[in-house]
């Protein structure tokens, strides 16, 4: 089973430097690239590879990078953001990337920049992320040294600068356009869309933001080609995917593995399995934002296509599992806790809505809650969902909640009868 992005990353050793990466091929796709591949080739390649975003919305790559303006014509400058920010509850692959092979990141950028010809970019890091900022400020230093950011990259004419940047700790920070506020020293709220950020994004000028994982395909994708990246997947969606489980399992960790494995293979295998004493009841696939699914679900193939299928979102892959000994009432009132603090408050349904939402869950948590509460948390589902705010946060926020008052109603409702929650 072949794992590009993470074989040469070894748990418990220090990030590959400069001169490691280089051994192992590393720079091999930027030497290819600027030796005579067209910034519309590469855009075509990766376009053809079919590499769907891995920030969440599954967008595909090279199409994204279509719409940025190119020619004589086009503004500048132009600019290529990593979005490292990594918040989501749940979430921990980025980190990995990051951590343990930076330059394959760095050399995935400055693809990415050749493609649309940004001469600027900016790693957008997670401000938790201490270990990460030293290792990427240094391997970032590195590559200026090697020739492979600054000016006349390579002899190819081609010039990239780029900085690293430390976002203060909001969730809010990851969505695209409030990141582009945030790094513009803004509030980051996020911005109307169209325009997209590909014609009008920092400071105006044509931007693309990709996440960390999505980034680390690219040097892949130019050394071995298209086809080879289709292969890699056991689906329709290509490559491999850094999938992870949190929750009450055997072993719980992150894990490259084919694009469409089955859930069941990946907790029952890769994650050894629920720990003693304990039952799978609910997955959230993708990440705190993401559908509940349960055990009807353990065969789907966690793809983008059918994770949606089964009334969930594949998100960023890195499922949370709920055990069969923890409340869905508390479970659920814990993210809502984190969403409503979290809100950037721009829109009324999510900054009051939120909340509202979160402290009718704590009262059922104590034995306070009424059947109209009920009532009022479907009725929430609707009001902060998609099309009724300003980004995807509520919405995103909405989906543990709907599909536990779906799958879980039964305990939302012993809370009310027993007036306690039946797990205390
Ligand atoms: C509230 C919120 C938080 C987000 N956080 C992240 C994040 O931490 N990292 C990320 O890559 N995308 C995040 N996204 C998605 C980004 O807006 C964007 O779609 C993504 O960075 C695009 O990269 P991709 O095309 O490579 O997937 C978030 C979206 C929302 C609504
Ligand atoms: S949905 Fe929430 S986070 Fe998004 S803009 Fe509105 S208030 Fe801000």
């Amino acid at each position: 089973m072949e794992r590009p992005l993470t074989r040469n990353i070894h748990p418990n050793r220090p990030a590959l430097t400069l001169k490691e990466y280089e051994m192992t091929g590393g720079y091999a796709a930027l030497r290819k690239v600027c030796s005579g591949m067209s910034p519309a080739a590469v855009q075509k390649l990766v376009a053809d590879s079919n590499l769907k975003g891995r920030g969440g919305a599954g967008f595909n790559t090279g199409i994204k990078w279509s719409f940025v303006p190119m020619g004589d014509n086009a503004p500048h400058p132009k600019y290529l953001i990593c979005n490292a920010d990594e918040m989501e509850p749940g979430t921990f692959k980025d980190r990995l990337l990051l951590e343990g092979n930076p330059h394959q990141l760095l050399e995935g950028m400055i693809l990415a920049a050749y493609a649309i010809q940004a001469e600027v970019s900016y790693v957008f890091l997670r401000w938790a992320y201490h270990k990460a900022a030293e290792i990427i400020r240094r391997s970032i230093q590195e590559a200026y040294d090697a020739g492979y950011l600054g000016k006349d990259i390579l002899g190819s004419g081609f010039h990239l600068d780029m900085h690293l940047h430390t976002g203060v700790g909001r969730y809010m920070c990851g969505e695209e356009t409030a990141l582009l506020n945030a790094l513009e020293g803004k509030r980051a709220t996020p911005r109307a869309k169209p325009p997209f950020p590909q014609i009008s994004g920092l400071f105006g000028k044509p931007t693309i933001v990709n996440n960390v994982e999505t980034l680390c395909c690219i040097s892949h994708i130019v050394n071995n080609g298209a086809d080879w990246f289709k292969g890699l997947s056991y689906s329709e969606d290509s490559g491999t995917k850094l999938y992870g489980v949190s929750g009450k399992v055997k072993r719980p960790g992150t894990w490259e593995l084919p694009m469409g494995i089955t859930m069941r293979e990946l907790i029952e295998e890769h994650a050894g399995g629920m720990k003693n004493g304990v039952e799978l009841r609910g997955v959230l696939p993708g990440g705190a934002s993401t559908d509940f699914l349960t055990t009807q679900h353990l065969d789907i193939k966690l793809d983008y296509k059918s994770v949606a299928a089964a009334g969930s979102r594949l998100g960023t892959g890195t499922m949370i599992v709920m055990d069969s000994d923890t409340c869905p009432v508390g479970f659920v009132h814990n993210l809502q806790h984190f969403f409503a603090q979290e809100s950037c408050g721009f829109c009324t349904p999510c900054r009051e809505g939120l909340p509202w939402v979160e402290k009718i869950l704590w009262s059922l948590e104590q034995g306070e809650g009424k059947q109209e509460d009920l009532e009022l948390l479907d009725m929430h589902t609707q009001l902060l969902g998609p099309g009724n705010t300003f980004c995807a946060l509520a919405p995103g926020a909405m989906e543990p909640l709907q599909s536990a008052l779906k799958y879980f109603r039964d305990d939302f409702e012993k809370h009310i009868h027993h007036k306690k929650c039946p797990y205390d």
